[in-house]
């Protein structure tokens, strides 16, 4: 059984609502999920994953949440994400995906396997994307 680490951080809920649902499809595509805000992760427990999802709105100014995500995004290097298949997922309101561009780029950069171009949808997650995370959850697990 893969063993699948969601870690996000959500202001207002869009992107946790976002990260349940590829929780839920990871779970049933029959992975084993652990599921935590970052303020709750570790960089150990990234290490220990089969796959990864990664989620976060699009802050300040197109970048990721300053004072715990980005942080956390920048303790990690190829020793954690490595030639792993990762998810990334965000919410964002007047922008133009620009931070999950950038953030994309970053990962693929620490040679972590990225699916697709990240899922983004505008503030509440529309139900289309809310299926694409629970696509993820299952390609993941799978
Ligand atoms: C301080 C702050 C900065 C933001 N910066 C951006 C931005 O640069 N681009 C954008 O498209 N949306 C921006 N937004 C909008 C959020 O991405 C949007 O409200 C999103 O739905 C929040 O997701 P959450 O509910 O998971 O926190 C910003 C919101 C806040 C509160």
């Amino acid at each position: 059984m893969k063993k699948i680490v969601i870690v996000y951080w959500s202001g207002s809920g869009n992107t946790e609502t976002m990260a349940k649902s590829v929780a839920k499809g990871a779970g049933e595509g029959g992975g084993e999920v652990v599921i935590k805000p970052v303020g709750e992760a570790t960089k150990d427990l990234v290490k220990g994953a089969d796959a990864l999802a990664f989620g976060c709105p699009a802050m300040g100014d197109e970048i990721l949440e300053e004072s715990e995500m980005e942080p956390f995004i920048a303790s990690l290097g190829s020793a954690e994400v490595g030639g792993k298949a990762l998810g990334l997922f965000g919410s964002y309101d007047w922008g133009d995906g620009k931070w999950m561009q950038d953030w994309v780029e970053r990962m693929q950069g620490l040679g972590a396997k990225v699916d697709g171009t990240g899922i983004i949808t505008q503030l509440e997650p529309s139900e289309e994307a809310l299926s694409a995370c629970y696509d993820l959850g299952k390609r993941l697990a799978g």
